[in-house]
């Protein structure tokens, strides 16, 4: 069964689809899983690939660094706005390039370990048999869903039918240290010690599956990656038809898009955090793909004033807590979401099947747009019981799929656009246990908890019937 149908879920659980990567909830569920797996199993033959393969980083370090960014990034002494969120993102941009710049421009040389970044606990192993699930051999990416492409328009769409991403997700040594704590028995997690230090930095890299000459306009020079998974093609055609197989490939893929959140309660007093999209821009003057890497935008708030009017934007027009570089590649704006909140092109944030309370559908290549990151990410939760979108259902189906929704501008909508501690959880009339906005812990608390047969994950993974 393919990442984008079930997103490496056990066989008779499904968490499909946020578009994210195939990170499972109750994934690795095999019972036995390895907690400690770098990869899931699958490794290319000698002659098809003979290339180093990249190893997860799994050994959290015993104490904070003695350095990491400074909350406000020397940038900022308060809250971010429209005029400083720009210089607060080319300081981080000048803060991670030593560290991070190899994995974009000379990935075959990047070592996680020599670089002070760390993977995840639990999310390696694969679903037993399913090579969409997992972290691949090749380069330790997690798989993403598949979206139409023509979620883009002319002139940046690529000329295939489908897309998909495959991302790798890297904390700082900082909020490693936090992961050790949190982690210190990975079969029992102290979620007390949840809590990420101030000026710790998690990025996600991905890359495009689409190849150069589909996607010209906007891939144009940039890095290379590879991977070890089936076809964006298999995969549809294994959807369809579950006889067909789903066979690894090594496959040429493309860096488009940095994922970054830093914990700032300087830069972010109500949230604590800063998400931030960087975006190749091929069009940019630059030596190498990592410095064509721009500040695309950057959201410290989800705006929640607004979270009730129809359009979700302020009466005056402009949001005060997202900001769009008006320099970004003209691709970018497309797929911002709600009211034009910060969403990056592989966060999924625009859906292209949603049914609304008021008998709307709203279908088409231009989409609805249901998310932020910040609205998405606040919903990391244990255990697992809200929908990282602002619908009533608990499960998501592959975009382009009927999901219900609720009404944008109402009381229930609202709620998946606030402004939260990372200590308080959105669903805490049923007792769900704030993550601090980090949905990869989630998963990794899904997988261990499937994996020991914690009855608490249990209750999750009750609610996640639903097949396609
Ligand atoms: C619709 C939901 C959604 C949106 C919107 C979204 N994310 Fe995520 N994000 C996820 C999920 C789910 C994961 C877990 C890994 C995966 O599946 O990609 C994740 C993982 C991450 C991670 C790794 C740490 C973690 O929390 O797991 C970072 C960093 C991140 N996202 C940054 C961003 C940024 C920055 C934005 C906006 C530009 C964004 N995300 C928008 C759902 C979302």
């Amino acid at each position: 069964m393919g990442c984008n149908e079930f997103r490496g879920i056990s066989k008779t659980a499904s968490f499909t689809g946020t578009g994210l990567l195939c990170l499972s909830l109750v994934g690795a569920s095999a019972v036995g899983a390895d907690p400690l797996a770098s990869n899931n199993g699958f490794y290319p033959d000698p002659g098809a690939y003979s290339g180093p393969f990249n190893i997860a980083n799994l050994d959290y370090p015993d104490a904070p660094p003695a350095n990491h960014w400074m909350p406000g990034g020397g940038v900022v002494t308060g809250k971010l706005t429209q005029d400083t969120a720009l210089d607060y993102m080319n300081a981080l941009k000048v803060y991670l390039t030593p560290s991070m710049h190899a994995l974009i421009d000379t990935p075959q040389e990047w070592d996680a370990r020599a670089a002070g970044w760390y993977d995840m606990v639990w999310l390696g192993a694969g679903d037993s048999g399913d090579p969409t699930s997992g972290r691949e051999a090749i380069m330790n990416t997690y798989g993403g869903q598949i979206v139409p492409s023509d979620s883009w328009s002319l002139p940046y769409r690529p000329t295939t039918q489908w897309m998909q991403n495959y991302g790798v997700i890297y904390y700082d040594a900082l909020a490693a240290s936090m992961l050790n704590e949190v982690w210190a028995d990975v079969y029992e997690p102290d979620l007390g010690k949840l809590d990420f230090p101030a000026g710790s930095i998690v990025v996600k890299a991905e890359a495009a599956t689409v190849q150069l000459d589909e996607w010209h306009s906007v891939l144009n020079g940039a890095a290379e990656w590879q991977v070890f998974r089936p076809t964006t093609e298999a995969q549809k055609a294994h959807e369809s038809d579950p006889s067909q197989p789903l066979v690894n490939v090594v496959q040429t893929i493309y860096p488009l898009q940095l994922a970054i959140k830093v914990k700032d309660p300087v830069a972010a007093p109500e949230t604590g955090w800063v998400y931030m999209a960087f975006v190749y821009d091929a069009g940019t003057k630059a030596a190498t793909p990592w410095g064509r890497f721009v500040p695309a935008g950057a959201m410290w708030g989800n705006d929640p004033d607004s979270a009730i009017r129809p359009d979700g934007r302020p009466a005056s027009g402009d949001l005060t807590e997202t900001w769009v570089n008006p320099d970004a590649p003209p691709f970018f704006p497309e797929t911002l979401g709600w009211g034009g909140r910060l969403a990056a092109p592989m966060d999924v944030a625009v859906r292209h099947d949603v049914i609304l309370p008021s008998g709307k559908r709203v279908t088409g290549a231009e989409g609805f747009r249901a998310s932020s990151c910040l609205s998405c990410h606040g919903t990391a939760e244990y255990p697992f019981t809200i929908n990282l979108y602002p619908s009533p259902n608990r499960t998501f189906p592959p975009d382009d799929t009927a999901f219900p929704m609720f009404e944008p501008g109402s009381a229930k909508w609202a709620e998946w656009f606030q402004n939260r501690s990372g200590n308080v959880p959105q669903s805490g009339n049923i007792g769900g246990y704030a993550l601090d906005y980090d949905l990869s812990t989630m998963f990794a608390l899904g997988a261990s908890g499937a994996a020991i047969g914690n009855a608490k994950a249990g209750y999750a993974f009750d609610r996640f019937h639903v097949h396609h």
